[in-house]
């Protein structure tokens, strides 16, 4: 009991606002950068090397106020597939969803392919989300036909 309690104040609870849990330890600066929220002036708790049963260490994200769009929920999940996603309301978990990838990835993502015709003209990047045969998740560039694996994915 006494240690439950201690886990609990490890990272504060927020009364509104999403909370992006279970974040592979070493991505969770990324996570956090990546989502733009220098300038934001609501409260943001963050934690990172925290202990989790499924994980071993995990990093988590707090942000007051905050409800992501669809191009954000995908950015975290090409950076950390395993987060989960929870809103919050009022003090309680009102939505808990693993975040996920749609079928195709919009103007978020740069092709890594210099070459391309979306990093010579003003023409917005589009690639369908595939598994390669190892079961790796992979971006194939709608106009030049590379495949770009997750260690090769910036973002615009
Ligand atoms: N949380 C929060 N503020 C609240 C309520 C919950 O920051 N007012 C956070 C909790 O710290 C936790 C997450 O939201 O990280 C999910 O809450 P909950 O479902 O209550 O926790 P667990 O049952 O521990 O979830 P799981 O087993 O999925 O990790
Ligand atoms: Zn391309």
């Amino acid at each position: 009991m006494e240690n439950n309690k201690r886990k609990e104040l490890k990272v504060s609870a927020i009364r509104n606002g999403t909370v992006i849990d279970h974040i592979p330890s070493e991505k969770s600066f990324q996570v956090l950068r990546m989502l733009n929220l220098d300038t934001y002036s609501n409260q943001i708790y963050f934690g990172t090397g925290l202990e989790s049963q499924k994980f071993g260490k995990k990093g988590i994200i707090k942000i007051s106020e905050k409800y992501f769009a669809d191009e954000e929920i995908s950015k975290i999940a090409l950076v950390a597939p395993s987060a989960t996603l929870i809103e919050i309301t009022d003090y309680e978990v009102t939505k808990k969803e693993q975040v996920h990838l749609p079928e195709y990835v919009e103007k978020i993502v740069k092709c890594f392919n210099p070459k391309c015709v979306t990093n010579i003209q003003d023409v917005k990047t589009n690639f369908r989300v595939i598994t390669d045969y190892n079961g790796e998740m992979k971006l194939a560039c709608h106009y030049c036909e590379k495949t770009m694996s997750k260690e090769n994915i910036e973002f615009k």
